[in-house]
């Protein structure tokens, strides 16, 4: 059913919440049919500077300091979580109960306990409850996935992904919520559960995990000064040191439901790369790859054309890919999308559920946060066991 309008608000003003609160702003001007009225209700964060502060930049109604004035406001319809993973829970079930629908980001929960309560308490409600793993809205991604589901490489033989970023580098960088937790809850929570997740969108379901290693480089870390938001590696701190908890890199090999294999690393301390994530994609009959950094292409190889002209080429992404037409105000070839659209497509997609409108795929529910969940902590067993270990 179609609601006359929707209000919004989003918890948490830090690096990824500012992410959503620009999505929901730019998400009614795309695509068709049109969405019913959005209004932008509610920014909310601890921090009542920030969070009064980025209601007034992204134009919402107003700051709001606790999740729960959120959960009991009678003009906010649907709701973004975008708080530190440990916080997930407490204020998704809050929401939920209070007849909110809710957006969660990755990962669900830092717990496969904490992720099976959500699940249940998505079941509980008839709200929509939906977890934000935002690269399955990229067009290069998609299409890389349209073409493996249409049979034009064969099947899937090979997937080796990585999701490399540098903000784990320098030890002067301040301690926060990203390096508290254990094993697991580090890179390989942060940005490992989207490259699990990619690698599942593209090649289907992984069974088995195996050959993990967690590594620790960087032991202790200042205690900040100020607040810390996002990755903060520039933040003012003092000479108290805490210990890090969980781990800065992860590598770890992966067996499809496909038959295929999977190789994996990912890592905060990829000196010189802020944001890589990418991958290869062999195939019985052809090849993909992709790479962040040109989000608007991805190469593609297969059987032709003959000869010495064969090889990988350049697909850019354009109309005929998911997601782009419409999704951009200039939709063509060559007019570059990056991250943070995927965010406005994520949000769109979200809101078109709340609507009742399905013109684009949905945004996946709370028990593939909980699968991808299980692979977490597949790899951790794996690591803590070197041996094979089944998902499950
Ligand atoms: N999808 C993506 O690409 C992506 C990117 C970055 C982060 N994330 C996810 O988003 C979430 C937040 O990450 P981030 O980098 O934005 O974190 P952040 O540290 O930058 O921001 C978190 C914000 O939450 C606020 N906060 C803390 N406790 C709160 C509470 N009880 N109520 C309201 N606000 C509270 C903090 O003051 C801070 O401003 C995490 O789950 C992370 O994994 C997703």
């Amino acid at each position: 059913m179609t609601a006359s309008s929707i209000g919004v608000a989003v918890i948490g003003a830090g690096m990824a919440g500012r992410a959503h609160a620009a999505g929901y702003r730019a998400a009614p001007t795309l695509y068709r049919p049109e969405l019913p009225e959005i209004r932008l209700v509610a920014v909310c964060d601890v921090d009542g500077a920030a969070a009064s502060g980025t209601a007034k930049r992204f134009g919402y109604q107003r700051g709001e300091t606790d999740w729960r004035a959120v959960a009991a406001a009678p003009d906010i319809d649907s709701v973004s979580v975008v708080v530190a993973n440990r916080l997930h829970r407490e204020i998704v079930e809050g929401l939920l109960a209070a007849g909110k629908h809710v957006l969660c980001e990755k990962p669900l929960a830092p717990s496969i306990a904490d992720a099976e309560a959500m699940v249940a308490a998505a079941g509980r409600s008839t709200a929509t409850a939906a977890v934000g793993f935002t690269f399955r809205r990229s067009p290069a991604i998609a299409a890389i996935k349209q073409q493996v589901e249409r049979g034009a490489i064969g099947r899937p033989v090979h997937f080796n992904g990585h999701y490399w970023c540098d903000y784990g580098c320098d030890p002067r960088g301040p301690i926060s919520w990203r390096y508290k937790g254990g094993p697991g809850s580090g890179a390989l929570s942060d940005i490992g559960s989207h490259l699990l997740d990619a690698a599942e969108f593209v090649c289907g379901p992984i069974r088995s995990i195996r050959g993990a290693t967690l590594a620790t480089v960087v032991g202790e870390r200042p205690v900040p000064l100020g607040a810390v938001v996002g990755h903060a590696a520039a933040a003012a701190v003092s000479d108290e040191r805490e210990p890090v908890e969980n781990e800065d890199l992860v590598t770890f090999t992966a067996g499809f439901a496909s038959g295929a294999t999977g190789t994996f690393s990912a890592s905060r301390v990829a000196f010189g790369l802020p944001n890589a994530l990418g991958f290869e994609l062999f195939a019985e009959r052809g090849a993909a790859t992709f790479d962040l950094a040109r989000a608007g292409e991805f190469g593609f190889a297969d059987g032709g054309p003959d000869g010495a002209v064969n090889g990988y080429r350049q697909v850019l992404i354009g109309p005929a890919h998911p997601n782009f037409a419409g999704g951009m105000a200039m939709d063509f070839p060559g007019c570059n999308y990056g991250q943070n659209d995927l965010f406005v497509f994520q949000a769109r997609a979200f809101l078109e559920q709340v609507a009742g409108l399905d013109h684009l795929p949905p945004c996946p529910p709370f028990e593939e946060g909980l699968h991808n969940l299980r692979l977490i902590k597949a790899v951790v067993r794996s690591a803590e066991n070197g041996g094979e270990v089944p998902v499950g």
